[in-house]
């Protein structure tokens, strides 16, 4: 079977991306292989460390910032045309921070997923982990999930627990939260690839 082709969405360090990269690298071609190849990297912003990741792998990318567009309905056609393009059997959003339009999600859905540094439904958002620290949250984590028409509450995939320490500030926890992320975003997208799944309702199952 030939692998998957991944559309990666990113805004930001990309450290997300670099080890799906660095995964897909490390395995063979082939049907021993990790399952799926990063075919382009979408962003909502010029100038990001994670683009500078895709072009030094090679590997094509797009920008679509939503200021270039009169509308956020034209922002959500040309984000979907242009992922689209690349025809991808899964997208990922890896910190990627802007909510898609329903155009992408009637094009996406069911193969769009993302990854959440907080264990959902618990500290949906923008501010996850600091969400979570202000609570008084003892544990937190990450969540790979479907992405639907609200903010992080699509069918969750798999998550990732981290226990908060005492007095730990919102930067540390959300890189020890990042760790935890990498390799479940990992697993999760080989899974999704290798396998093959079914979404019920809120149940996702890899076959
Ligand atoms: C991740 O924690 C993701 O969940 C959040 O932003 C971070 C992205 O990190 N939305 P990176 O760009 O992959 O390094």
């Amino acid at each position: 079977m030939a692998a998957s082709r991944l559309v990666v969405l990113v805004s930001g360090s990309g450290t997300n991306l670099q080890a799906l990269l660095d995964a897909i690298d490390a395995h063979p071609e082939g049907p021993e292989g990790f399952g799926a190849r990063v075919v382009a990297v979408g962003a909502d912003r010029d100038g990001i460390v994670g683009l500078e990741r895709a072009e030094k792998a090679g590997i094509p990318t797009f920008v679509c910032p939503v200021k270039a567009y009169a509308t956020r309905a034209e922002w959500d056609a040309a984000l979907t045309a242009a992922t689209a393009a690349h025809e991808p059997d899964l997208v990922v959003s890896a910190g990627f921070m802007k909510i898609v339009g329903p155009e992408f999600l009637d094009r996406f859905g069911g193969r769009f997923i993302n990854t959440h540094p907080a264990l959902l439904p618990a500290f949906p958002g923008a501010h996850g982990v600091r969400d979570a620290l202000a609570y008084g949250a003892k544990v937190t984590g990450c969540t790979v999930h479907f992405v639907d028409g609200g903010v992080d509450t699509g069918p969750i995939i798999a998550q990732g627990v981290v226990e908060i320490r005492d007095g730990e500030e919102e930067a540390a926890l959300h890189e020890r939260i990042k760790e935890v992320e990498r390799t479940l975003l990992v697993d999760v997208v080989g899974r999704l690839a290798r396998h093959g799944y079914r979404i019920e309702g809120r149940k996702v199952t890899i076959q």
